[in-house]
């Protein structure tokens, strides 16, 4: 009974410190606490079986399974220890704020390029003494054709495939009409840009039902075409460089008495002639004239003392041509690969 309880021990301290040694976090340490220490444990076991001994036995065995549970409490209470203070330090790591982090970056939105493009003709306006006025876009026939010339039966309407809508109106296929809200509210001097919507029923590559323009006006004393020689070849020299061809080629709009148009040099190709400017070398960007007397009169502005010139250009083009992209539907659909690149 003795000799059976002391190789008992000595198997008990053998194992129990083996598992110890392979004891990874603080929950397998009380598992292996209850094993042996534990009521039910293994050296409680021994402790108990104690009394079955003799009493010479006794002390013998006694000393032996108390001494393997004193080195057993010991090396599990450093073991817990150790444990604990490993475990604090692995949470502490792994919830530690790194500052040294770059932060995540949001994404900027950015203006869109027909936005940009306007505000760019506008600003070269303003930087000229130009006001900025806005129109309706919602129009009636007075407004987008008759008091600009253009009456009931003219042909120029055959120009305009325009959108009607109930109760006599229409959206305006053109800018043009903000000039004659402009000087129905305003007297001469005028000096004013309007941009904004306009709508056509036109549909392909280079057209789009809806697309913008920048309408200008100016109506003083003595303006002649010098002056609008001067302000649009200004304009085209700042938004396409200074190096730029300009030509005015007459032209005809009914609500401009003479009229022009204005070609820039070819940006595509420099004036040699390609597919762009079809073989020209030139490309047109806005029609212009000084403001028919028709026009005057259906706003009772005095032509004895006033006169004036008038302009109208489409954003679309001037960005495609700008940026050299070719089909126009691009700036409607928000793929941010081509938004992106601007
Ligand atoms: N409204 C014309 C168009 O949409 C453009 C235009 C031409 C405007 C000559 C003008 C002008 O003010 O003088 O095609």
């Amino acid at each position: 009974m003795k000799d059976r309880l002391l190789q008992e021990i000595a198997v008990l301290r053998r194992e129990a410190e083996a598992e110890l040694a392979a004891v990874p976090d603080t929950s397998a340490a009380e598992a292996c606490r209850v094993k042996y220490l534990g009521r039910q444990g293994l050296v409680t076991s021994i402790l108990k079986s104690l009394k079955d001994l003799s009493p010479e036995e006794r002390p013998e065995v006694g000393r032996e399974i108390n001494i393997a549970k004193e080195i057993l409490e010991s090396k599990l209470a450093d073991l817990r220890e150790r444990l604990k203070h490993a475990e604090l330090e692995r949470s502490v790591a792994a919830q530690r704020l790194d500052i040294t982090l770059p932060g995540r970056r949001t994404k900027r939105g950015k203006r869109h390029p027909l936005r940009q493009t306007t505000r760019e003709i506008l600003q070269i306006f303003t930087d000229m003494g130009f006001s900025v006025h806005r129109g309706p876009e919602i129009e009636t026939d007075y407004y987008n054709f008759e008091a600009l010339g253009v009456p009931a039966d003219h042909p120029a309407r055959d120009m305009q495939d325009t959108f009607y809508v109930e109760g006599g109106y229409l959206l305006r296929t053109h800018t043009s009409p903000v000039q004659i809200h402009v000087m129905e509210n305003q007297r001469p001097p005028i000096c004013a840009v309007f941009p904004g919507a306009v709508y056509r029923r036109d549909n392909d590559v280079s057209h789009s039902p809806m697309f913008h323009q920048v309408e200008g006006l100016m109506v003083d004393r003595n303006i002649s075409m010098r002056d609008l020689k001067g302000v649009l070849s200004t304009f085209c020299h700042r938004m396409f460089g200074s190096g730029v061809g300009v030509r005015f080629r007459p032209s005809y709009f009914p609500f401009t008495e003479p009229s022009a148009e204005v070609d820039i040099q070819c940006v595509i190709c420099g004036g040699s002639g390609c597919r762009v400017c079809k073989q020209s070398g030139w490309l047109e960007i806005l029609g212009c004239g000084m403001v028919d007397p028709v026009v005057f009169e259906k706003v009772k502005v005095d032509t004895k003392k006033w006169s004036g010139f008038a302009f109208g250009m489409g954003v679309e083009r001037i960005a495609m041509l700008k940026y050299a992209i070719n089909d126009i539907r691009l700036f409607y659909e928000n793929d941010m690969r081509f938004l992106e690149q601007f």
